[in-house]
Order: structure tokens, then C-alpha cells, then sequence
């Protein structure tokens, strides 16, 4: 079926029609299509264009096409142009002529804004709340180790040690502001667009502001050609969906290597690995491997709906409707990924001896060393200088830290007292980083602690 043709005098070629149609995919939206619509009766109700019997009938009508269309034949032989033909086409077959004046006063320009803002909402809800799993998965996983250090890397160096509760609770920080992201989005898409009309505004007085509190949003839009032009509202999810694959990635690289035999820190579950088909051996973090690929499809879906609206002149251009396949593709990717990461998180075990040697082993006190000068009173930049020296020589002498004795290192630069021995141990020179935001042990402790707390209120 399709909503017009009185103007032309043959119909649609074969190709174009093939062409053209999205019901394939923004079939997606039905049920916001006929939420949206019963909505829509209501207020065409409140206008006088339909009786209250005729609204009634078309709302039952509406529910029972809600109810068919999660049977498979619901969708068999149907050549409608897009969801919204579907749904009318559907409706005609069930109430008959009322269904003719579902459309009054509406344009399918303002619907799929209606109908993809509601979609929006709900998969936003969603993410928000895989993020909260993945987010709860990563606390009790600091729990489990709450004194384990791991050498902190700058430049895929080892820089200073952290408390591994530290570590993830920087990954916390990134989910959080990534729970936020989705919250804006949402915030943004949750404002009504019905009465724009195609683009000029409806030529009914329908009270918008009723039809919004009808479908729950908080307030209307305040422009009609904004509405036929805008997918910004898309765009922040893809955005937030995009950055939240960003920081997925990089816990998934950072989690390839930790459980290498390179670095043997960590054992993943076998739940979420895999072997492989020639060699014996191998145990494949797989899981992971896949939330680093999919991160880059949902940036380039970011990157297609980009691409497609920034050439567009004002207002609604059928382009617009590409939009739909990479939100889809999108949401599904990222929520995937956030199960899959969970589940590796909760299957993690960590060896908490590996990564403390990686850290005794190496000169990640360098700086707790100079630090220590410095608050004896050796400007920083000498005392930079004398540890620097100190880890040459050491370097030079293959020494390692624990090699030191108080006096070899009094008599390597006097300024090195004997009470500074204690800092070569790498546990030493964190006690000093109590700071807020630090890697000191009472600072991660009521950081894990605030933590719990914060992941409470956003799970409410
Ligand atoms: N299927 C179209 C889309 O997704 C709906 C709007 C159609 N509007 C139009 N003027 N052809 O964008």
C-alpha cells in the first residue's frame, strides 16, 4: 500500500520500489508506530475529527496489530513502503474506512522523529542499565583483589605502581560518564515532535502539550522545520554508543595483553575463550577481540549518519532514512558488547603475584624515591637527577630495587638516607598518594566504597 499517488498517473517502478522501501528494517519501530498512533487518535479525539466511538475502535484495533505483529506472518507478502504504511495498510484491513482519517493533520516526516525518539528512550533505558551490570561486575571484581598492585604503564611502560582496584575504578569513572552520555541523549530525544506537521506545523490545534504527556515525554519541540531536519537526536546516541565502544576497546586491549603469557597477570574464564583449530594450546580471548572489532562498526555507524546529514539542505531529505540501520546496528553491537563484557569480567582470575613482581622487578619507585628527597628538602629537579643516576647505575650493575642496602645506597648519593630504603619496595611510596583521586590505600578504599554508593543511586 501507499499513502499517495492521486497526483500520478502510473505507479512506481519495480526497481525504485525495491529501492526505496524500509519496512525491512524499520520494522524495528512498530511498536512505537502504533503506541505513537493510539496516542495520535486520542488527540485527533480532542480536535473533533474523530468521534469518541470511532477513536475507540481504532485504539482496540491498534492493540490487537500490536498483539499480531510479534507472529511471523505478520510481515509475509507485505510490499508497504515503510512501518508507518504498514501500520495504516493494517489498520484499514481491521477498522475499515476509519482508518482514513488516521493521517489527518499528520506527516510521516514528524512520525519517524516520533516513532525512532521512542525507540531511543527505550534502548537507552537499556544500555543504561547493561552498563549498571558491567559496572557492578567491575567493582566486586576490586573487591576480590582489594591489596593486589600492578605496575602503571605510560607509554606501554612501566611508569608508577597502582592498587588494581585503582585501575578499575578508572574504568568505572569512563562507564559512569558513559551511563551520564546515555542520559543526556535520552534527555534530549525526550520531547514530543507530533503537530509539526511535514514541516510548516499541522494545520490542526491539537494541545501538544496533552499528546506529550499522553506518550510521556517531557515537553514538546519548539520548531516544525527543526523537527523534519534534525537527527541530532540520533547522533548523540551514536555518539555516546561510540565512545562507550571506545572505552570497551581499550579495557578489551589492555585484557589481551594482562592475560598473555607475556604478562600471565590474569586468567580468563573458558567460558570466553576459544581454541583453536590447528594448535592445541591456544586459549583465545576471543570475546575480547570482538568487542575491539565491533567498536570500530559502531564508529563508523557514528561516522555514516554524519556523513549523510551534513549536506543536507533544510528540511526533510529522504536520506534521512538511512539513519535507521546504523542506530540498529549500533544499539545491538554495543549491548552485545556490554553482555559480552560482563561476562569476561565476572569469569577474570587474577594471579595478583605476576603483576606485584612486575612491579617489584622494575623502577616504578623511581618517583616515590625523588619525591622523598624533594620532601627532605632536595629541590625536585636535583633530586630527579640523583634517582635518575641511581637507576642507571642500577641498570648498568643489572640491580634491581630489593638489591639495595640502606648503606650502598647512602653511600651511592648521601642524600639517599637509610629511612628512604623502605620506598624500594613499591607498596612503600603508594602510602604517600592518599591524595583524593589517588592510588594511596584509604584512597581507594573510600573510592571503591563511593563508588558502590554512586552505582546504588544510578541503578534506581
Ligand atoms: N520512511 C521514511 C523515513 O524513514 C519516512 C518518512 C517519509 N517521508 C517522506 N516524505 N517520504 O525517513
Amino acid at each position: 500500500m501507499k499513502l499517495w499517488g492521486g497526483r500520478f498517473e502510473s505507479g512506481p517502478s519495480e526497481v525504485f520500489e525495491r529501492f526505496s522501501g524500509s519496512l525491512d528494517f524499520d520494522r524495528r519501530l512498530i511498536d512505537a508506530d502504533i503506541r505513537g498512533s493510539q496516542a495520535f487518535a486520542r488527540a485527533l479525539e480532542r480536535v473533533g475529527i474523530l468521534t469518541s466511538e470511532e477513536r475507540a475502535q481504532i485504539v482496540t484495533a491498534f492493540d490487537q496489530i500490536l498483539e499480531e505483529s510479534s507472529a511471523r506472518s505478520f510481515y509475509a507478502g507485505a510490499t508497504d513502503e515503510d512501518v508507518h504504511t504498514l501500520v495504516i495498510r493494517k489498520l484499514k484491513e481491521r477498522a475499515g474506512a476509519v482508518a482514513d482519517k488516521i493521517h489527518t493533520g499528520r506527516s510521516r516526516n514528524e512520525q519517524v522523529s516520533l516513532d525512532t525518539r521512542l525507540w531511543l528512550r527505550d534502548e537507552c533505558d537499556r544500555v543504561r542499565g547493561l552498563l549498571c551490570a558491567l559496572m557492578g561486575a567491575l567493582l566486586k571484581l576490586a573487591g576480590a583483589y582489594p591489596y593486589a598492585v600492578i605496575p602503571g604503564y605510560t607509554h606501554m611502560r612501566r611508569a608508577q605502581a597502582v592498587l588494581w582496584p585503582h585501575y578499575l575504578l578508572a574504568y568505572f569513572e569512563m562507564l559512569a560518564r558513559d551511563w551520564e552520555r546515555f542520559g543526556e541523549a535520552r534527555r534530549r530525544a525526550n520531547l514530543l515532535p507530533l503537530g509539526s506537521g511535514a514541516l510548516a506545523g499541522s494545520g490542526f490545534p491539537f494541545d501538544r502539550a496533552a499528546i506529550a504527556t499522553d506518550l510521556g515525554f517531557e515537553g514538546i519541540t519548539a520548531n516544525s522545520m527543526d523537527v523534519s531536519a534534525d537527527r541530532d537526536f540520533a547522533l548523540d546516541f551514536l555518539f555516546a554508543a561510540s565512545v562507550t565502544m571506545l572505552h570497551l576497546s581499550r579495557l578489551a586491549e589492555d585484557w589481551i595483553l594482562y592475560s598473555s603469557e607475556e604478562f600471565g597477570w590474569m586468567e580468563l574464564g573458558d567460558g570466553v575463550t576459544s581454541g583453536s583449530s590447528l594448535m592445541p594450546q591456544k586459549k583465545n580471548p576471543d570475546s575480547l577481540e570482538l568487542i575491539r572489532g565491533k567498536s570500530g562498526r559502531v564508529m563508523g555507524c557514528l561516522t555514516s549518519l554524519m556523513v549523510t546529514m551534513k549536506g543536507l539542505p533544510m528540511t526533510y531529505n529522504r536520506d534521512m532514512q538511512e539513519d535507521k540501520v546504523p542506530l540498529f546496528e549500533a544499539g545491538d553491537q554495543l549491548s552485545g558488547s556490554l553482555e559480552m563484557a560482563r561476562a569476561v569480567v565476572e569469569s577474570v582470575k587474577l594471579h595478583p603475584e605476576r603483576p606485584a613482581s612486575a612491579a617489584e622487578e622494575s623502577w616504578v619507585v623511581a618517583t616515590d624515591l625523588a619525591e622523598a628527597l624533594a620532601r627532605a628538602g632536595t629541590p625536585f629537579h636535583q633530586a630527579h637527577q640523583i634517582v635518575g643516576r641511581f637507576v642507571l647505575e642500577s641498570v648498568r650493575g643489572g640491580k634491581k630495587p630489593a638489591d639495595w642496602t640502606p648503606e650502598e645506597m647512602r653511600q651511592f648519593a648521601p642524600e639517599l638516607t637509610g629511612d628512604m630504603a623502605v620506598l624500594l619496595d613499591p607498596r612503600r611510596g603508594m602510602q604517600s598518594r592518599e591524595v583524593p583521586g589517588g592510588t594511596g590505600p584509604e584512597a581507594v578504599a573510600s573510592a571503591l566504597a563511593a563508588a558502590k554508593e554512586r552505582l546504588e543511586r544510578m541503578t534506581l
